[in-house]
């Protein structure tokens, strides 16, 4: 393929000099007359198990794409806590990957307010993908009737994950449940006497999903729910309980926390330094990654409370406005949507697909809890992955955890959720 598009680019090296000159472009990257085949695509899957799932759907896609090049334009910081800064200037800027990755509900409409993305209603229509993805995942894609992505998986937010060894050296039972945060806390205070990390957690936005977490568990899904239209009050008891909550959990932390990412929170379970992370199941794949087998070596279950609630959030890809190949976009867009790309990409992300014809028989026996989890259970947004709330609102509620982490005080921090709530919730 390569060779193919060398040779295309020398048979072509008048035009695209001309090309080039026409529209500024130094990179080799631009349109205009002279479309370069390549498609460049943005996301924060840079390394280890969130890159192989990443390279998994590149697989398919160079196999269904031969006259595509793929270009790897993804921005290393789990959630895309730096990739979306890099994103919003490059989009402020004029200079659009082929496409970018997006999360489905309020921060994909972000991108929809600023007119930064192109519908694809017509799209949808002329390949037939209204049926192919659930009508409740459409809704959140859209705006105004019409549609503007093409939904990649789906991922669980409120799972824990956990250390069968570290839980036995502790007295615990691996396969023990816990039907509330404090059943759990009695766990980790047992993990935290015999010495090792009760609960690993990471950098700011991994404090964000864990509270998000907590509310769930403690609110229920219904109040949880109200906190992103308004009806559940922020200032309210209910939420200080959960936030005292957050608190504790916060004491059987790791301190290092602040310079760690999600994998290496993850990392710590896997190398039986740590009893429990709750983390997306993203972590099925690290697990995975490391030949940890589920059930034997690792448990997964729902953060306790949330039984019988899917956390949700999805990944989708767009056709930014100004793509620089737009037939290189579509043939992305065909991949991501299409059985194969979905089976190919989910079972090594540890996600499930969207597209409701993807095969998951041999999907592993974790992917087979959510799967079921996704079908049966009552289904909330995440507000740490973008589906709950705009990128703003969650900056300010990310910057109101990060300033609990130094001073743990649950009054300054429910007082910023608050002002957070009273400033965004509206808009
Ligand atoms: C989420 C994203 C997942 C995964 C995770 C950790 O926001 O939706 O696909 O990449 O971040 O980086």
């Amino acid at each position: 393929m390569r060779a193919t598009h060398k040779s295309l680019a020398m048979g072509l090296a008048a035009l695209s000099l001309l090309a080039v000159s026409a529209c500024g472009g130094e990179d080799g990257g631009t349109g205009g007359g002279g479309e370069t085949q390549e498609v460049e695509v943005f996301t924060w899957w840079a390394e280890g198990s969130e890159k192989e799932g990443l390279d998994a759907l590149v697989e398919v896609f160079t196999s269904q794409n031969p006259d595509f090049e793929f270009v790897n334009g993804a921005v290393a910081g789990g959630a895309g806590s730096d990739a979306k800064n890099v994103l919003a200037s490059r989009l402020q800027t004029n200079d659009p990957p082929a496409t970018f990755q997006a999360h489905a509900g309020a921060e994909l409409t972000d991108y929809i307010e600023a007119g930064q993305i192109e519908g694809l209603s017509a799209m949808y229509e002329e390949k037939g993908w209204n049926e192919l993805f659930p009508e409740g995942l459409l809704e959140r894609l859209e705006q105004d009737g019409e549609i503007y992505s093409v939904p990649s998986n789906i991922h669980r937010a409120n799972v824990v994950w956990a250390n069968t060894a570290v839980l036995e050296e502790a007295g615990l039972d691996p396969k023990a449940s816990y039907a509330s945060l404090d059943e759990w806390i009695a766990a980790l205070e047992k993990v935290e006497a015999a010495g090792k990390i009760p609960l690993s957690v990471a950098t700011d936005w991994t404090q964000v999903h864990l509270l998000e977490t907590v509310l769930l568990a403690d609110l229920g899904a219904e109040a949880y729910s109200g906190l992103w239209d308004g009806s559940t009050d922020w200032a309210g008891e209910d939420v200080t309980a959960a936030l005292e909550d957050y608190q504790t959990l916060m004491g059987f932390t790791n301190t290092d926390r602040q310079s760690l990412d999600w994998q290496d929170a993850t990392q710590l379970v896997i190398d039986g330094e740590a009893a429990f992370n709750v983390m997306g199941d993203w972590a099925e794949a690290a697990f995975a990654t490391s030949e940890k087998t589920y059930d034997t070596d690792y448990v997964a279950f729902p953060v306790p409370g949330t039984d019988g609630v899917f956390d949700f959030l999805a990944d989708s890809f767009t056709m930014p406005v100004g793509s620089p190949n737009g037939e290189g976009t579509e043939a992305w867009l065909d991949t991501v949507a299409s059985a194969e790309g979905q089976e190919a990409f989910n079972k090594a992300k540890g996600s499930i697909p969207a597209n409701i014809e993807a095969e998951t028989a041999d999907f592993g026996p974790y992917q087979q809890t959510a799967i079921e989890s996704w079908a049966n259970d009552e289904i909330v947004s995440s507000v740490a992955h973008g589906a709950a709330a705009s990128v703003s609102w969650l900056t300010d509620i990310t910057s109101a955890v990060a300033k609990f982490g130094s001073n743990d005080d649950v009054t300054e921090l429910q007082e910023g959720l608050v002002a957070a709530a009273e400033k965004h919730a509206s808009s």
